[in-house]
């Protein structure tokens, strides 16, 4: 049986009761208190905390994101670090609980495949009918329960955020991965069920802003880009939108019609598909160039990044080359098992 302790935020009037097989991240966030994180496995560091009180356990975290000399100072990564006693903890990203940011408790919900397409080279568009909405905030995550086993894996919602009972996620087919390849791929049907963990992360465009956007997405990183795309122009949070949506050929680009519908409805927002491997009527090349060659200069602009790492670093670069503030630059990377595995070993 596992034991309970309270746990506080030195900053915060708040504490929870955390079980000693919890990490410490999630229990607040079931509480629906806010703390930084993205990930959620121990890749990114964004959940460091130091703690002021009491003694953790640091599980499975990596050297890598952690140090020996950060462990040494009293640093713990809040989503794997589970506790040993009551803890006092700071968060090492700084906290503006005035930010204007409504965020919503994370919570297990269940749910039934109401949709499942295949709408690209490997990638299958899934819908998920929930037996009780699920909050959550556009460019946010769920992790999803591979059946029969202990394995999670984070999907991001497609879907805008006004609709809590349908989430709908694109998944790319990892060869061999434990999730796409053994089962959304293979054995997943409609009608299956479906357990999840939401909402998580902490990417997306949830407050009004002044400057126009750029949105940069690869392969299935255009998932939370849809769902920010489909709240920022219903809401009105941007004077412009351009969203950039890469591909090697025109088998890799899905949603296109939808988004020229959108294009056509609201006169803020442009689409611009690009292929780096197949000439056609569109843009060309890798998708960052084609934003370096529609943008001279990015000063005072804003930008909202997804994908696959490697695309999402060059994406920071050519932003920068550009001069765009690096403070308005939003990334979400799809990092999956080997970068977790990286960062274990
Ligand atoms: C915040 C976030 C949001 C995401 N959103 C989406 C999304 O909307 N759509 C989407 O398609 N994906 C998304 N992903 C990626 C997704 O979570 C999975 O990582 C991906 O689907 C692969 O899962 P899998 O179980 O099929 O593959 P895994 O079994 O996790 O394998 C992935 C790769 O790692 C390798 N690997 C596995 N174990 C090891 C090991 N021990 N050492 C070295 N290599 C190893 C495998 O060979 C394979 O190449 C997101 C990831 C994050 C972090
Ligand atoms: S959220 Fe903890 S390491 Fe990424």
């Amino acid at each position: 049986m596992s034991d309970t302790h309270e746990i506080r935020i030195s900053t915060l009037e708040k504490s929870t009761s955390c079980s000693d097989d919890q990490p410490v991240l999630e229990s607040f966030l079931r509480e629906g208190i806010w703390l930084p994180h993205s990930c959620t496995q121990g890749t990114c560091g964004t959940c460091k905390m130091k703690v002021l009180e009491g003694e953790i356990d640091h599980r499975d975290s990596s050297e890598y994101t952690l140090t020996p000399e950060e462990r040494d100072a009293g640093i713990a990564l809040g989503c794997q670090a589970t506790p040993r006693s009551s803890l006092v903890l700071e968060p090492v990203e700084q906290l503006d609980p005035d930010d204007g940011v409504v965020r919503h408790p994370l919570k297990d919900v269940t749910g039934t495949v109401v949709t499942l397409d295949d709408i690209a080279r490997d990638i299958r568009r899934l819908v998920v009918e929930l037996d009780e909405p699920m909050n959550f905030n556009a460019g946010q995550y769920a992790e999803i329960k591979v059946p029969g086993t202990d394995v999670t894996r984070q999907y991001s919602m497609a879907n805008p955020p006004s609709q809590t009972d349908r989430l709908e996620f694109h998944i790319k087919r990892t060869p061999g991965g434990i999730a796409t390849d053994g089962w959304m791929f293979r054995e997943m049907q409609r009608g299956d069920r479906v357990e999840l963990k939401g909402p998580l992360g902490d990417f997306g465009m949830n407050t009004p802003q002044e400057e126009p956007a750029i949105l940069i997405a690869g392969g299935t990183g255009l998932a939370p880009l849809k769902s920010i795309v489909q709240h920022a122009l219903a809401d009105e949070l941007a004077p412009q939108l351009y969203l950039y949506q890469g591909g090697r050929t025109r088998q890799d680009l899905y949603d296109t019609e939808f988004f020229h519908r959108l294009e056509q409805q609201h006169e803020q927002f442009t689409y611009r598909p690009c292929l780096s491997e197949q000439e056609w009527d569109g843009a060309t090349g890798m998708v960052t160039d084609a934003v370096l060659e529609d943008f001279t200069s990015c000063k005072g602009l804003s930008a909202y990044l997804c994908g696959p790492p490697p695309m999402v670093e060059a994406g920071v670069k050519a932003l920068k080359r550009r001069r765009m503030a690096p403070r308005k630059i939003f990334r979400e990377e799809f990092l999956d098992a080997s970068h977790t595995a990286a960062a274990v070993s």
